[in-house]
């Protein structure tokens, strides 16, 4: 199949002589990369792989799409999308085409070198750094890493005015290459100021029985049972093999199988030797060369939880990049989504990894659309939004929007049966919110006085995708200290404080702007618009919560406590998961997007609303839960029956 076509017939004759034009900036690098120097000049005659980001048409309207296929009382409620209504819908307008090709003809770029991906979204032209920096009155320079990989990038690029309304972005540009980081953090099982292995409930040497005393110390160890108590988790999954549930890591993030079977042995004995469905995507695979809790702490905890709490729903394990590059988010999407792969550089070169890269890493064919996307997925990892430009993170949020929320068909433009069948389900994204309160990844905040992000800085710092309106965004809750398991719960301020807070980057949805309005206006007056977007037009986060302290988590044969908004998320999601699994069963298709659904009224009884507790950082307290949604633990933790019985209720 082709993936590209040549764009013959949209071009005048090449001219001669290039052209001048007004330039304006297009896009400026907001904070310097963490750990790259840059080292030199690129050298003239580099040829730059240069894809231009076509404006999409239509995306204004994106979210009333969106409510009108999510909203149960909507006449469109679960009307299908297809590959081809996606592109249709999607693509860009000739007149953009036709601008931006002009503008690279009239600037000397012959018009035999210009290629239109298939979806037409981006144009792409292999040119000199010379053309290039040209095209873009910027210069371009080598960095490098301490592990001797280098990459290039430009401060900032410009391009003409009358062009720049056709131009979503432009790369490898200003775009700077960081894996995500994951949400778990730990505090040692037996650590100093706490019980030793050996004296403790949770023994590694031998199962335990769990006894009624257990519950009873929930507040300073989470367990399955605790979970189950908590938000009242009654349910044995019958739709086992219609359902699906899927869980994303990063390699070299990798679970270890003697721990999955070590954690199963005292909680659930019945799941020894269990283990996830593999799905590799671009060489994702386990790895044992590396091991320690930053190597297994993530996934282990992940699916010890995931799996223990939809037992026996099988848990399915999207294992994304290879041990060399590791991955993006967008690698993970390309292997759900074969339209967002088949941009041919929808990935952005510079930030995402380019597979297939050759020995010793990964040397297959990348992963494109080869895996249907389970009903409910759950992403323990995330950037700060200020790591992406405006427009990488925008093209990528889209991609939620459009793919995971509206039922449309994924796979390739040749579709078959099967794909049609595969297609008709709409899936639900859980991103985890955050572990820093309001400052972002490593406690950092952006330093208004250098742009840079800095431990002194003053700027709220949101993460991403759990700032993205399209996804839906899981903060952390913990029982408090000497609390029962049946008191209400706070936001969490052991180890952790719950992501929350107002993107830089995203309009409110309107599926939010009741509940955040009626918070901005009573609750935030001690912040200026300095320190985050205060103008109620921003997207805020998180729209849910679960708890997020103490977890017990068998990591290299040993339990450990574990904290994060990366355990919320996978629980959460859980829960989804089962309710999907009740509505399969009576023959209804699965949820979807929730966001849309759970901000209305009549979903009040499905949350306890958390009303104590803030999400500090960047110098502050941070926000404060509070009655109603707050940007610390959004609607509340879920109360499992009631959220059952309202989504049972939906067509
Ligand atoms: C650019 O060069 C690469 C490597 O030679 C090639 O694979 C690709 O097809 C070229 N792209 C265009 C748009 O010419
Ligand atoms: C990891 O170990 C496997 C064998 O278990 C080996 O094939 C692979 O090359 C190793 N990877 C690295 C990065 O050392
Ligand atoms: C706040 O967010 C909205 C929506 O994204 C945006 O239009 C507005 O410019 C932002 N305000 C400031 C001061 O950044």
């Amino acid at each position: 199949m082709r993936s590209s076509l040549i764009l013959l017939c949209l071009l005048g004759s090449a001219l001669s002589a290039p052209q001048s034009f007004t330039h304006v900036v297009h896009e400026r690098r907001t904070a310097e990369p963490m750990d790259w120097v840059s080292s030199r000049r690129l050298e003239r005659d580099f040829m730059v792989p240069m894809r231009i980001g076509l404006t999409q048409n239509n995306l204004h309207s994106l979210g009333d799409m969106l409510m009108a296929v999510s909203q149960p009382d909507s006449p469109d409620y679960g009307n299908h999308w297809t590959a081809t209504d996606l592109v249709k819908t999607f693509a860009p307008s000739t007149e953009t085409i036709d601008e931006v090709s002009k503008w690279l003809v009239e600037s000397g770029i012959a018009r035999d070198r210009l290629h239109l991906s298939l979806d037409q979204g981006w144009i792409q032209v292999n040119a000199t750094a010379v053309e290039v920096e040209e095209l873009l009155k910027t210069e371009y320079y080598v960095f490098t890493h301490p592990s001797g990989q280098e990459q290039i990038s430009c401060s900032d690029y410009s391009v003409p005015d009358h062009v720049q309304s056709h131009i979503d972005l432009i790369i490898p540009t200003v775009h700077f290459s960081s894996r995500p980081t994951t949400m778990a953090h730990r505090k040692r099982y037996g650590g100093v100021g706490s019980p030793d292995v050996k004296n403790g409930p949770f023994r590694s040497d031998q199962a335990i029985t769990l006894e009624k005393s257990d519950l009873q110390n929930c507040d300073k160890y989470i367990t399955l049972d605790c979970l189950r108590v908590l938000y009242g988790i009654k349910y044995k999954p019958r739709a086992t093999r219609r359902n699906s549930f899927g869980i994303v890591e990063f390699t070299p993030q990798s679970y270890i199988p003697s721990d999955l079977d070590l954690f199963f042995k005292n909680f659930v004995p019945n799941l020894v030797g269990s283990r996830p469905k593999l799905e590799s995507i671009d060489g994702g695979m386990l790895q044992f060369n590396m091991t320690g809790f930053d190597y297994n702490g993530e996934s282990n905890l992940d699916l010890e939880y995931a799996m223990g709490l939809v037992n026996p729903q099988k848990v399915t394990l999207l294992q994304t990049g290879d041990e060399i590059v590791g991955a993006s988010f967008n690698t993970w999407l390309d292997a759900v989504d074969g339209t967002y792969c088949t941009h041919k550089g929808g990935d952005d070169p510079n930030f995402d990894p380019v597979y297939p890269h050759g020995p010793p890493g990964y040397t297959g064919p990348k992963a494109c659309g080869i895996i249907k996307p389970p009903h409910v997925i759950s992403i323990s990892y995330g950037y700060n939004e200020v790591d992406l430009t405006r427009k990488y993170a925008q093209r990528q949020c889209n991609e939620y929007g459009k793919v995971f929320s509206k039922p449309i068909i994924t796979g390739m433009f040749s579709l078959t049966t099967s794909m049609l069948q595969l297609g008709l389900m709409g899936s639900s994204v859980f991103y985890s919110s955050g572990d820093n309160g309001v400052a972002g990844n490593g406690n950092q905040c952006v330093n208004p006085s250098t742009g840079q992000l800095d431990p002194k800085g003053t700027v709220f710092t949101p993460s991403f995708p759990g700032g993205c309106p399209w996804v839906t965004s899981v903060g952390a809750t913990q029982i408090n200290p000497g609390s029962s398991v049946y008191a209400p719960e706070s936001a969490c301020e052991q180890v952790i404080f719950s992501g929350g807070g107002f993107s830089n980057y995203f309009s409110i949805p309107d599926y939010q702007c009741e509940q955040v309005d009626h918070y901005l206006k009573k609750h935030t007056s001690q912040y200026t618009s300095a320190q985050f977007n205060n103008s109620g037009s921003a997207r805020a986060f998180p729209d849910v919560a679960a708890n997020g302290a103490n977890y017990v988590v068998a990591i290299n044969g040993e339990f450990y406590l574990v904290y994060g908004t990366s355990a919320s998320s996978p629980v959460f999601a859980s829960m989804i998961s089962m309710i999907n699994d009740a509505r399969i069963h009576m023959g209804r298709k699965p949820v979807g997007f929730i966001n849309p659904m759970i901000y209305s009224h009549k979903f009040k009884s499905a949350f306890n609303d958390i009303t104590t507790g803030n999400n500090p950082g960047c110098g502050t307290q941070g926000f404060s839960a509070t009655k109603g949604w707050d940007p610390v633990t959004g609607l509340g933790t879920p109360r499992f029956q009631q959220l059952l019985e309202m989504f049972k209720r939906l067509p």
